[in-house]
């Protein structure tokens, strides 16, 4: 069987290593899809870092539409980040029929709705997995591993570059603003900033994960958001001495007249498993009826850890792509509820 042709749009930190483990495990891959996994072309500013990364094989291009619009690309990876070129990409891969694999937390937050109905009219899929909680397959275990379950709530450090702060200000000592720009050399962070530290990404993340274990669409522009611009060394010294540790907490839960989602540093009994999770990691607690309480742990951001989420999705994408349409499951979509339109 042919290759399935991938067109990446960026090839910033995500998508270089999307392309470097794409390559070094190719075999591992194909074995796994069905069929070999090929980038074809590959748009990105840099030219000579696209070229690096992605080998001789692959046309470089500096406009991303010609990437969407190739004629041989089956799926687009969206890995250029924010809404404005993002969502234009996106729309037209979907228009021209292609299926679309991203890490764009906001661009899947905030205009979720309208990309996944167009992807429903079309036929396609609009893959995400690398979009929470980088390397951890949270989206997949809400969607296929709990269920069966109602799910009750969910808790979670979401945001590597908070914890990586709020981590190195406790056990270094040191300034907010130098580990923030650690963070930013380490390709943790957004291209700005201020979405991590003011928590916009983690209720990014939030709003995406309750559309999914609640089957609501995605609210982003309901959730509480607070970040951890204000805190300072002495508070975190401070909840140390009481026997607390400071974590960015998203919540999302079940209330009686409608969904909560909230975002905001909080005070965590130091013995606490999620207390202890620290630096660059994540982890997401999520509560079923019927299994009781799950935790899901691991880097939530980098390169290759946000590849290889990338690369799950590339994966289920290509084995969907490949199956007989009579017998596709559609559980890459939204698939909203009863509780489609309770307030949040
Ligand atoms: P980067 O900024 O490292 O990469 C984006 C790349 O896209 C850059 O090379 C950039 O070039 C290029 N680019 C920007 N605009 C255009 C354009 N118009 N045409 C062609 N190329 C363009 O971002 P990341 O890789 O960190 O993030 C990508 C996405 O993944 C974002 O949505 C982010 O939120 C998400 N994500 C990131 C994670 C991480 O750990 N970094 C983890 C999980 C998700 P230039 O640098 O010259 O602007
Ligand atoms: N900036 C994000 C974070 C990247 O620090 O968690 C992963 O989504």
């Amino acid at each position: 069987m042919r290759a399935i042709h991938v067109g990446l749009c960026g090839v910033g930190t995500v998508g270089g290593g999307t392309a470097a483990v794409l390559k070094r495990n190719a075999e591992e891959i194909a074995r796994r899809a069905g069929r070999p996994i090929k980038i074809i072309i590959a748009a990105n500013r840099d030219l000579d870092r696209a070229r690096e990364m992605c080998g001789p094989d692959v046309e470089i291009v500096s406009d991303a539409l010609k990437v969407v619009n190739h004629p041989d690309v089956d799926i687009v990876v969206e890995l250029i980040g924010g809404t404005t070129i993002a969502k234009e990409l996106v729309l037209k891969a979907i228009a021209n029929g292609k299926h679309v694999v991203t890490a764009n937390k906001k661009l899947i937050a905030e205009y979720g709705n309208e990309i996944f109905e167009r992807a429903q009219e079309k036929g396609v899929t609009v893959a995400f997995e690398a979009a929470v909680a980088g390397g951890i397959p949270v989206i997949k275990a809400l969607r296929e591993g709990l269920t069966a379950n109602r799910i009750e709530w969910i808790a979670g450090i979401i945001n590597g570059t908070s914890n990586f702060i709020l981590t190195e200000m406790r056990d270094k000592g040191l300034a907010f603003a130098d580990v923030l720009a650690e963070a930013q050399r380490l390709g943790y962070a957004e291209a700005d900033p201020t979405f991590d530290i003011e928590g916009h990404d983690a209720g990014h993340k939030l709003t995406i994960m309750s559309a999914i274990a609640f089957g609501i669409p995605v609210q982003f522009d309901k959730a509480y958001l607070e970040g951890i611009s204000k805190l300072d060394a002495a508070d975190i010294k401070y909840a140390g001495e009481l026997g607390y540790r400071i974590k960015l907490l998203g919540v999302t839960r079940r209330r009686e007249n409608g969904i909560e989602l909230r975002v905001a540093p909080t005070l965590i009994p130091h013995k606490r498993l999620i207390a202890n999770v620290d630096g660059v990691m994540n982890a997401v607690l999520v509560k079923g009826d019927a299994v009781g309480a799950t935790m899901y742990y691991g880097p939530g951001a980098g390169a290759e850890p946000t590849a290889s989420a990338v690369i799950a999705d590339l994966v289920d994408v290509t084995r969907l792509a490949t199956a007989d349409p009579e017998n596709r499951v559609p559980h890459l979509a939204f698939q909203p509820s009863a509780l489609a339109n309770l307030p949040i």
